[in-house]
């Protein structure tokens, strides 16, 4: 009941909020809970050409009013070495290859304090597991939580049966073994929990971990490839504690996507991460429930985006800030080769706020040479940016009254049917309210597409790459070409994990 008098109350703010689109920032001003209050939801129209390219070919069209943008992150302070997760180590002498325990743990963010966090073999996040390209593994997943739970391998075109969606529920006390087929380009993928209405608080409590699919040795080593040496995995999450520094999730849940003032890095609080070679790999995850991200460097230099969701990107290109929503990943260089050793270096957000210093720590200035990679590959056929639209989803709604093509999930209800390594294009409408609307990132478990346009303007060659998650907004239209490579029900979704949580999500049959 009182969750539904703040959401109205929120409702009636947005709506006085959104009434003049040339209000740049209106804070609310917390009067209606106390609890929000620091929360300082500032509704910021994005300013910039999306994602920050350099060259930008396509304008401005990045005027609509967005949710996601919430208020500044306190700044890291850098006083914690930031953690990197453990490469999952394979089993030796037993049927399947991995392990993977859900598990109920405590992590000290505080000094002297003790929060009661879920993780992967461990009390917070999981492991990193990496699956070489072609490979087939079996995972044995153990659920020694209070609750049921998922493992979702987000980004892995596997089969249905295996994908670890909300029908793949495994009880406490129980555990389940799957196969997992690496079938598909190298990249930076991850996995979390999907149990249909409690995604949200299992994440936010902890759970979720990286999921690298491996290239050869030769093709790896073309860019920085040493784990936690010169590449590195970058879980990006927020988080509030509650006065006993507590996640209290139903405290702090919100319908349009819960957020918070603290940023983790890889689940440390001040993180400062200590590099001792120039040229740096970043796999950078935003693992939020709702915040979007807008990433840059201090010292105004750019990165170098090789990759994105699904795949590398046709050529690398150089990006003055990378915007992720939540579950999209980036792969980039930072080459720091050029800095001054005295200058600060550190990823901020796009009010400057430091989210990770950069402490530099060389032995040598050396820099690995970089080949310029000149494709040859073409992103889209002429072809396939003709096909025509035979898929349409309108994306609409907000706080819980999110919907899909005006319906909310049915476990029992198959919505879409395409056939297997069928490519279809599938045109997503992100439709607007009487508010203006909001951004949502639309993800589709089973399959990496590419996006084909926005608005019917072709994408930027930093989208130029497979995604499996893509970001719309409100008003856009946003084409994919879509092909499932196996069979089964595969789930697609708002990534917000409270609208998917309270139905902003449809299931596809692949026959
Ligand atoms: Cu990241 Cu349905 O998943
Ligand atoms: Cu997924
Ligand atoms: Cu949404």
């Amino acid at each position: 009941m009182m969750k539904r008098m703040i959401g109205f109350l929120m409702l009636l703010v947005l709506l006085v909020g959104c009434a003049n689109p040339l209000v740049e920032e209106r804070p609310y001003n917390g009067m209606m809970n106390p609890r929000m209050e620091n929360r300082n939801s500032m509704m910021n129209p994005r300013t910039e050409n999306r994602n920050g390219m350099m060259n930008p070919q396509d304008g401005n069209r990045n005027t609509h009013m967005t949710l996601n943008n919430v208020g500044p992150l306190e700044a890291s302070k850098g006083l914690n070495a930031l953690k990197i997760p453990e490469v999952l180590e394979k089993a030796t002498d037993s049927e399947y290859d991995y392990e993977i325990t859900a598990q109920i743990g405590s992590t000290e963010f505080f000094e002297g304090i003790q929060t009661e966090t879920f993780g992967y073999n461990g009390d917070l996040l999981g492991p990193t597991v990496r699956l070489r390209k072609g490979e087939t593994v079996q995972v044995k997943i153990n659920n020694e939580l209070d609750v049921p739970t998922t493992v979702h391998w987000h980004g892995l075109e596997i089969p249905g049966d295996a994908d670890g969606g909300p029908s793949h529920l495994i009880s406490p006390g129980e555990s389940k073994v799957v196969t997992l087929k690496a079938n598909q380009p190298s990249a930076t993928l991850w996995y979390h929990p999907h149990p249909h209405g409690n995604t949200g608080e299992q994440v936010y409590k902890g759970l979720g971990g990286m999921l690298y699919i491996d290239d050869s040795d030769a093709d790896e080593a073309i860019y920085p490839n040493e784990y936690g040496i010169n590449d590195f995995p970058l879980i990006f999450q927020d988080r509030q504690y509650d006065e006993n520094s507590q996640l209290n999730y139903n405290q702090v849940m919100n319908f349009d996507g819960t957020i918070g003032n603290i940023s983790l890095v890889n689940g440390t609080i001040d993180p400062v991460l200590t590099v001792d070679e120039p040229l740096i790999r970043l796999r950078m995850l935003n693992a939020s429930n709702a915040r979007e991200y807008t990433f840059r460097l201090s010292n105004g230099a750019t990165f170098k985006q090789i990759a994105s969701d699904g795949s590398r990107l046709i050529q690398p290109v150089e990006m003055k800030e990378i915007i992720l929503t939540p579950s999209e990943r980036v792969e980039v260089l930072v080459d720091l080769s050029e800095v001054d050793l005295n200058e600060t270096v550190a990823i901020t957000d796009e009010f400057g706020n430091t989210l990770l210093p950069i402490e530099r720590a060389f032995n040598s200035q050396e820099t690995k040479e970089i080949p310029e990679m000149v494709s040859e590959e073409i992103f889209l056929s002429e072809e396939e940016k003709q096909l025509p639209v035979t898929k349409e989803i309108e994306l609409f709604g907000r706080m819980n009254m999110v919907t899909i093509n005006g319906r909310k999930f049915d476990p029992n209800r198959i919505d879409l049917r395409q056939e297997q390594g069928v490519t279809e294009v599938w045109e997503i409408y992100n439709r607007p309210d009487m508010m203006g609307g909001m951004t949502h990132p639309f993800h589709i478990h089973g399959t990496q597409f590419k996006v084909i346009s926005r608005d019917g303007i072709e994408v930027s060659p930093n989208e130029q790459g497979l995604k499996d998650s893509v970001l719309v907004e409100s008003g856009e239209r946003v084409k994919l070409l879509v092909s499932f490579p196996e069979k089964g029900v595969f789930p697609f979704h708002c990534h917000i994990l409270e609208h998917e949580d309270n139905g902003m999500m449809g299931l596809i049959e692949v026959y």
